[in-house]
């Protein structure tokens, strides 16, 4: 393994196991997921509804613990640490963006980017200004003092995605970021997301069960009943294709079941 900090891959997860108790019934979420991410890699994870890809980014984000395994993030493992050094880690590092924005509804956009600069205590940041910087790197320059509901759905994503790099996290973790958007606004979101990482070098983890938005990564991960299945090259549009076509024959069969259920 490299010893060199710049070579070492930003995430590392081992063996990763998730069981998740529901009264008598366990789900396996996750049943041995290994990866690895380099820095300044866009890795998309692919999977149909159900197959663990939330649950795996919030244990490899440190948000919830993984039954066994372990989750090496700048290779510190992150899976023994108490509470308190697991939220530094969380604040240092990563940079979080979820389907349904959560931004602080009283706040303008320029104050919900300050926020993290402000808890972190991060002193190489001037929290207003850092904001507005960010804010106009993500196109929003005209819109820092609107409220999150006096913002489009897509620019509220945009502010999302200031305030997961304020800190300048080295790592962006991105549950279904365009789930809720148009189209054309979710293109948007992840061309701004794109730039982002070109320009800052950052690496990113996105969950999505949408192939086309996948597809955009440098390299795609399926994700199937809480397994990595093999690599996809997100070139190869036959791969794709059939990966969509296993997707779709897997939607088919759970319809049936939920028809036959009814
Ligand atoms: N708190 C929980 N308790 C019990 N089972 C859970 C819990 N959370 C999730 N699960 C189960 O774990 C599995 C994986 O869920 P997960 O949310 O990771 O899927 P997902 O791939 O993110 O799906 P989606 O695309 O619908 O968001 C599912 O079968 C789900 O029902
Ligand atoms: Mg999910």
């Amino acid at each position: 393994m490299s010893q060199n900090p710049n070579n070492r891959p930003v995430v590392q997860v081992n063996d990763v196991r998730k069981d998740l108790k529901m009264g008598q019934v366990t789900v396996k979420a996750l049943r041995g997921v290994s990866m690895e991410v380099k820095r300044g890699e866009f890795l998309s994870i692919i999977g149909p509804s159900g197959s663990g890809k939330s649950t795996l980014l919030g244990i490899v984000g440190g948000l919830d613990t993984p039954t066994s395994g372990t989750v090496l993030i700048d290779g510190v493992d992150i899976t023994n640490l108490s509470e308190r050094e697991l939220t530094r880690i969380r604040n240092e590092k990563i940079g979080f963006v979820f389907q349904f924005f959560n931004l602080v509804p009283t706040l303008t956009a320029l104050e919900n980017v300050a926020l993290p600069i402000q808890f972190s205590r991060n002193r190489k940041f001037t929290p207003q200004q850092r904001a507005v910087e960010l804010l106009q790197m993500l196109d929003m320059g005209d819109r820092l003092h609107h409220r999150p509901n006096q913002l489009s759905g897509g620019q509220q994503q945009r502010v999302a995605i200031a305030r997961a790099l304020a800190n300048n996290p080295p790592l962006i973790m991105c549950d279904e970021p365009t789930g809720n958007l148009d189209t054309v606004s979710g293109a948007l979101v992840l061309q701004a997301l794109r730039d982002v990482q070109e320009q800052t070098s950052t690496t990113v983890i996105m969950v999505t069960h949408d192939m086309d938005l996948a597809a955009q990564a440098d390299r795609v991960l399926p994700l199937i009943d809480g397994r990595i299945v093999d690599e996809v090259d997100p070139r190869s549009t036959a791969q794709m294709r059939a990966l969509k076509e296993l997707r779709e024959e897997r939607e088919r069969q759970a319809a049936e079941i939920a028809q036959a259920e009814a």
